[in-house]
């Protein structure tokens, strides 16, 4: 039996925990949390009868009744929470980005140092979809040969869009960086898929839309018929139920973007450019990967994996591995993998390294779009290799 201790227990790590707890037969079970908010509150109480609601983080990583911490705080929260639980001596889950500075990063590598035999799980839940895990299986089986450039990209529905701009993530203090909060998961990816990292990057992006000179865009649409204007739709269904300053998508109450682009040189030379727009009527989450032997086309959203060898009369294999959904059908395969790993210290697929590299790509193009320069990240990983030694 292992027993949870939660810090921020928001829309996300609810959703968690219910597969984590539907899923192990009653041998994980929720027994304490901290979350400030009195809306999150009520809403805990009522999911999970019996759950002991704690004053501060220090009561629940300290609790004797807890061998786990799952944290789902804010983005630039999630660094402390997780020192505090590892120098407590807990096992930690902690949703993604795993850190938003270069020394929040520095601060978990230590706590880490201090306490190496703590699991420590983050929640790059694409990892764990069967989509892209056969991407994975199709490249190293050699079907690409060399891969030569790709692109990829993230656009969200308005409406997803118009959440984020409307809560807690519109203020970089809480979120980090856009391309942090939001793209850190697609940066993993394309480390993952690639097996590289970096050599250079360049960006550009900024706050196009969501501006209070455009809040007319919410009247241009009846409302649907759940009842919310268009732009009002994604907060009111709950993209952050915890969250209790909810307010218009079109604030000057921000100091975030909505739109970027990035090209990158990796380290094995291949090129690749991200796109990344949170204001589209098309959303895409997709991976185009052109090789010397062959083409991969996927996009998790429609669920469509495409791959055409090179040569004459070359026909594309198309699959459908998943439905199509939000999470690749990632959900459930997360689940039992981060079960495996309490229950049975099985080895977790999304280590904290794997958090810190992607964090670290993330620094690198946001330092890009900064200053308008080409950054060369051989420092970022030069200095990524020394505080984790
Ligand atoms: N892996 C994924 O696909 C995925 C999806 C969505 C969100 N997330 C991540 O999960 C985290 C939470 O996002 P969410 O959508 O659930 O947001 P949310 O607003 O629903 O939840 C965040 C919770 O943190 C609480 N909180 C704020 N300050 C706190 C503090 N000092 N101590 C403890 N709790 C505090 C809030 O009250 C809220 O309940 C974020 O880091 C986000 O990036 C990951």
């Amino acid at each position: 039996m292992k027993r949870i201790g939660v810090v921020g227990f928001g829309r996300r790590i609810d959703h968690v925990l219910k597969n984590v707890t539907k899923l192990s037969d009653g041998r994980v079970t929720v027994v304490a949390y901290h979350d400030p908010s009195a809306k999150a509150a009520e809403r805990v109480q009522a999911a999970y009868p019996g759950i002991r609601s704690c004053h501060s983080v220090e009561e629940v990583v300290t609790a004797s009744d807890v061998d786990w911490v799952f944290i789902g705080s804010f983005n630039a929260l999630h660094s402390g929470h997780a020192v505090a639980a590892l120098d407590a001596g807990k096992d930690v889950f902690c949703e993604k980005p795993v850190a938003t500075t270069r020394e929040q990063c520095m601060d978990i590598v230590a706590a880490r140092k201090r306490n190496p035999s703590k699991q420590f799980i983050v929640g790059f839940v694409l990892r764990y979809s069967v989509f892209y895990r056969t991407m994975k299986e199709w490249i190293e089986a050699g079907r690409l040969g060399q891969l030569i450039s790709m692109e990829f990209n993230e656009t969200l529905s308005p409406y997803h869009g118009a959440s984020m701009h409307g809560n807690w993530r519109r203020k970089s203090e809480w979120s980090g960086p856009m391309i942090v909060e939001k793209c850190c998961h697609d940066m993993d990816l394309m480390l993952w898929m690639t097996g590289s990292q970096p050599a250079r990057v360049a960006s550009f992006g900024g706050l196009t839309f969501f501006k209070p000179e455009n809040a007319h865009h919410n009247d241009m649409y009846p409302v649907g018929e759940e009842g919310y204007r268009y732009y009002d739709r994604g907060l009111a269904t709950g993209y952050a139920v915890g969250d209790e300053e909810n307010i218009t998508p079109f604030n000057d109450d921000k100091d975030t973007i909505d739109n970027q682009v990035a090209i990158m040189e990796l380290e094995n030379g291949v090129h690749i450019s991200f796109h990344f727009c949170m204001h589209s009527a098309q959303q895409e989450r997709r991976f185009y990967m052109c090789g010397t032997k062959g083409t991969i086309r996927g996009n998790v959203l429609t669920g469509t994996l495409e791959y055409t060898p090179v040569g004459w009369d070359a026909k594309t294999e198309t699959i459908r591995p998943i439905a199509g959904d939000d999470h690749g059908g990632a959900e459930e395969p997360m689940a039992q993998d981060v079960l495996d790993c309490m229950l049975r210290g099985a080895p977790t697929p999304t280590t904290l390294e794997d958090g810190l590299r992607a964090s670290f790509t993330c620094f690198g193009i946001e330092e890009a779009r900064e200053t308008g320069a080409v950054i060369n990240m051989h420092p970022y990983w030069v200095d990524l290799a020394k505080i984790s030694q």
